[in-house]
């Protein structure tokens, strides 16, 4: 493949790597390679997705693979591979089955890509960024987790509908672990700069706020055989998009802390900057009790899988 643009890799090529992969070539962010461990499936896709951009107009190219070889020189690597929870799978199942997933995948990701920022989807999504950084030995910005795009984006499609306004003008934050324990601010929430507790009654908001912690779970839910895959792929281009331009977007997503909000050595969603270095900067500011209460819970449950697998 002729060197060209950027490049990104995408680990995983099931329903949010194949979408993510889509985003990117949509957005013509750069050349795609797309790797499984599972034979065809990458290469197919991959061939569809590169055939449809002479109808798109995208001069990307895109390549499927099971070879690591082809990740050479990536500049980002989005990493989806993972197992999904199965009838009769504890949630340590998932987890220690994910994270053996995620440790190989980084292994031969970092041999060829040394220079790479790595962005992880795989879930339970904290405890994952956090074994890719301990195995990549990656400085912290150059490793983070997928989730806080998500589950704002959520948020903002709930609010936007009940006020039948554009999702555009709806801004929020929603910080902590990508689990039940996530934490949703209200408080900041603006609606082309109106604050929308000014513009909904708070049962009203709370019931918003329930429907998006619990966002994942209703289209898991729905689809009964997996789960979300057209906002998580195109959440993780929105923060590749801000790394490969170097635009410091300050986006939530999955950081590596060291004492930032009070806790240390953990991965927890908090507003970031996204340039050309992944996560450059932490930004902080003051919570309310509550706030800092519901964090620090959500914080307590991340610490509890990172303890669980003894790294
Ligand atoms: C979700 C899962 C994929 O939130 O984490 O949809």
């Amino acid at each position: 493949m002729p060197r060209q643009k950027n490049k990104i890799t995408i680990v995983g090529s099931g329903n949010v790597g194949a979408t993510a992969a889509h985003w990117a070539v949509t957005k013509e962010l750069g050349d795609v390679v797309l790797i499984d461990i599972v034979e065809g499936i990458p290469q197919g896709k991959g061939l569809d997705l590169f055939e449809s951009t002479p109808v798109e107009g995208s001069d990307c190219r895109i390549l499927g693979t099971n070879d690591y070889k082809d990740t050479k020189d990536s500049d980002v690597v989005v990493i989806t591979a993972g197992l999904p929870r199965k009838p009769g799978m504890s949630r340590d199942d998932l987890l220690f089955k994910n994270a053996e997933i995620v440790k190989l995948v980084t292994q031969s990701v970092v041999k060829y890509s040394p220079n790479a920022v790595l962005v992880i989807v795989s879930n339970p999504l904290d405890a994952m960024a956090y074994v890719a950084k301990k195995v990549s030995g990656f400085p912290k910005g150059r490793v983070m987790g997928m989730a806080g795009v998500l589950d704002t984006a959520r948020f903002r499609t709930f609010i936007a509908e009940a006020l039948n306004v554009s999702v555009r003008d709806v801004t929020t934050l929603v910080l902590g672990g990508h689990g039940d324990e996530m934490v949703p601010f209200p408080r900041l929430t603006t609606v082309g700069g109106v604050p929308l507790t000014e513009l909904l009654p708070q049962d009203k908001i709370q019931k918003l706020v329930d429907r998006a912690r619990q966002g994942g779970a209703e289209i898991v839910n729905l689809l009964k055989t997996g789960s979300a895959y057209y906002a998580p792929g195109a959440s993780v281009i929105e923060m590749v998009e801000s790394i490969l331009k170097d635009k410091k977007r300050i986006l939530p997503c999955a950081a590596y802390l060291e004492g930032e909000y009070g806790f240390k050595g953990i991965y927890l969603g908090v507003p970031a900057k996204l340039g050309a270095n992944g996560v450059e900067q932490v930004m902080e500011f003051k919570l309310t009790d509550d706030e800092q209460k519901a964090l620090t819970k959500s914080a307590d449950s991340v610490k509890d899988l990172i303890g669980k697998l003894k790294l």
